[in-house]
């Protein structure tokens, strides 16, 4: 299965696909240092939040492989964190994967740098391999809450929370995985997701890739979609989940779960245990992401806006709790109310 990242253990570097290049080449990034891992999450190289988690991960072991003149390895680790924490904001996994690697870190006592390198590479592979697990046991989760039956499974879902975007399987599109190896037939509709296109490049291209059906829409089709469609559920990945249940995801996430409650299709939010921030009481505590206003005022680097306009891109919304109908962990299904049910979960 393709891997966003592939890490060498004998050059202790990290490799990374090179998503901004998706699907018309597959290309490689090599980070060697910390600095190189920052800025390809903040570049793009590497997106999705679980991905961006474990390039972190091993974003830290690329310190204690390559340390500075007179580091240490408190100094290592130091460095690491405080280059890699700010890369991107709003994606829990993140901070999530670095407060693991600390805490690993911590439990080795007067390691030096060489044997702290060993330990913490184990630490990142596996945070990589339990996003792994975690979303086919995920997806196994959601496809049980799509209806049974002989009829074809129709999703909308949003952005990419695909392969692409964690350590394979995906968990949104990990859902649509298990259904279709469940034997029924599954069917995506996939917006473009403006203004960076995961939905046309990514989604389209990873499920065209392993041959699972998949429509291409505008976002502004989405609510004639619903309108005219018979779909079983919306479903969506999540970049932090707040403890009350209110889900960040890539902007326009909000609007399909609006037009999902209009049109009574359940919207289900999908996502490893990691992405729950239970340290966040609400949508409103989750810091957003601005990106560049020239990812809107061009087009694959044509200029299509008046020089001098101004420009709003967040890149990502919050969908309150109230329009969700499940969320879908590893540890299992959160119904609301959702801070009781995540809570428990949390405590599992
Ligand atoms: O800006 P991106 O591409 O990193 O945004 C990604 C998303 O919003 C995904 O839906 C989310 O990270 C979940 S990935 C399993």
């Amino acid at each position: 299965m393709l891997r966003p990242f592939r890490w060498d253990r004998a050059a202790r570097r990290l490799d990374l696909l090179d998503q901004r290049r998706l699907p018309r080449e597959e290309g490689w990034i090599e980070c060697p240092d910390p600095e190189a891992v920052r800025d390809a999450i903040a570049s793009m190289v590497v997106r999705g939040a679980p991905a961006i988690g474990v390039a972190a991960a091993y974003g830290v072991v690329t310190a204690f492989a390559r340390p500075r003149p007179g580091e240490d390895p408190e100094a290592c680790f130091g460095r690491a964190d405080r280059t890699l924490r700010p890369a991107r904001p709003t994606a829990v996994n993140l901070a999530a994967a670095l407060d693991r690697m600390r805490l690993r870190f911590d439990s080795l006592g007067d390691l030096g740098l060489e044997d702290c390198s060993r330990e913490l590479e184990d630490e990142a592979d596996r945070i990589a391999d339990e996003d792994l697990e975690a979303n086919r046991r995920l997806g196994s989760l959601g496809a049980d809450l799509l209806p049974p039956g002989d009829e074809p499974v129709r999703v909308l879902t949003h952005c990419n929370a695909g392969t692409l975007a964690t350590s394979g399987y995906g968990t949104a599109l990990g859902i649509v995985r298990a259904v279709a190896e469940s034997g029924r037939s599954v069917e995506v509709f996939a917006p473009e997701t403006r203004p960076w296109l995961q939905g046309a490049r990514l989604t389209a291209w990873e499920l065209v890739s392993d041959d699972l059906p998949v429509t291409l829409l505008t976002e502004g089709a989405v609510g004639s979609l619903l309108a005219a469609r018979r779909l079983d559920a919306v479903v969506v990945g999540a970049d932090r989940i707040a403890a009350n249940g209110d889900a960040a995801n890539k902007i326009g996430t909000y609007n399909s779960a609006v037009l999902a409650k209009r049109h009574r299709v359940p919207f289900l939010v999908a996502a490893p245990f990691s992405t729950v921030d239970l340290a966040t009481p609400t949508g409103a505590d989750i810091p957003i992401e601005e990106r560049d206003a020239a990812e809107i005022t061009e087009f694959a680097g044509v200029p299509v806006a008046p020089d001098g306009v101004r420009v709003w891109n967040p890149a990502f919304d919050i969908t309150p709790a109230a329009l969700i109908a499940a969320i879908v962990t590893e540890r299992g299904v959160a119904r609301p109310p959702f801070g009781p049910a995540l809570a428990r979960l949390g405590a599992a």
